[in-house]
């Protein structure tokens, strides 16, 4: 019987132990989530933009696919990936502000605000160059209000 007690307190103790390194990991995978969401914004972003600046030749339809995916990714619901506790105060490897989780009303403002900007881009990106060119600067503004306001810079 005095086994079975220090068996469950040895259990019990242990879990205590792992609790805040579990706690941790799933700030670690959020931070990286929002990090490659993130990734996936540019990619679609430089590859319109490479064709609107002519560094790449417009064609319709990679504009278009372009476009679609970032209307797509803009508009799924990124809250999970910024859990409290993931802030660059309280973490490393991150360069989201503490400023962020003090604002959040503002932060779903500006994330309406790139959506709104990549929809239009959907809208204009297979309709040729000019109109491709039209609706970059609102989107690459839409992404660096965010940033200037709730990222830290690069060190
Ligand atoms: C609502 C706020 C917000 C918007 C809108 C936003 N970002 Fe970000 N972005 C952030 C934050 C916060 C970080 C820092 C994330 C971190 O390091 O945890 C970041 C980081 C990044 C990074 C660096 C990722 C890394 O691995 O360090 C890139 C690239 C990026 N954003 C691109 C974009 C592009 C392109 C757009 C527009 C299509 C955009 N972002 C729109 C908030 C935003």
């Amino acid at each position: 019987m005095r086994l079975f007690f220090r068996l469950c307190a040895f259990a019990l103790g242990a879990a205590a132990m792992t609790a805040p390194v579990l706690a941790q990991d799933a700030i670690r995978n959020a931070i990286t989530a929002r990090q490659s969401l993130m990734h996936l914004y540019a990619f679609n972003l430089g590859q319109l933009g490479a064709m609107a600046k002519g560094e790449m030749a417009y064609d319709a339809e990679t504009a278009s696919v372009a476009a679609g995916n970032l209307a797509r990714l803009t508009s799924i619901k990124a809250g999970p990936m910024f859990p409290p506790g993931s802030d660059n105060a309280t973490i490393d490897k991150t360069r989201a502000l503490p400023a962020l989780w003090q604002n959040l009303p503002d932060v779903g403002v500006k994330q309406a605000a790139v959506a709104k900007a990549a929809a239009a881009m959907e809208a204009a990106a297979g309709d040729g160059l000019p109109a491709l060119q039209a609706a970059i600067g609102p989107l690459g503004q839409a992404c660096g209000a965010c940033h200037k306001a709730y990222r830290a810079p690069e060190d």
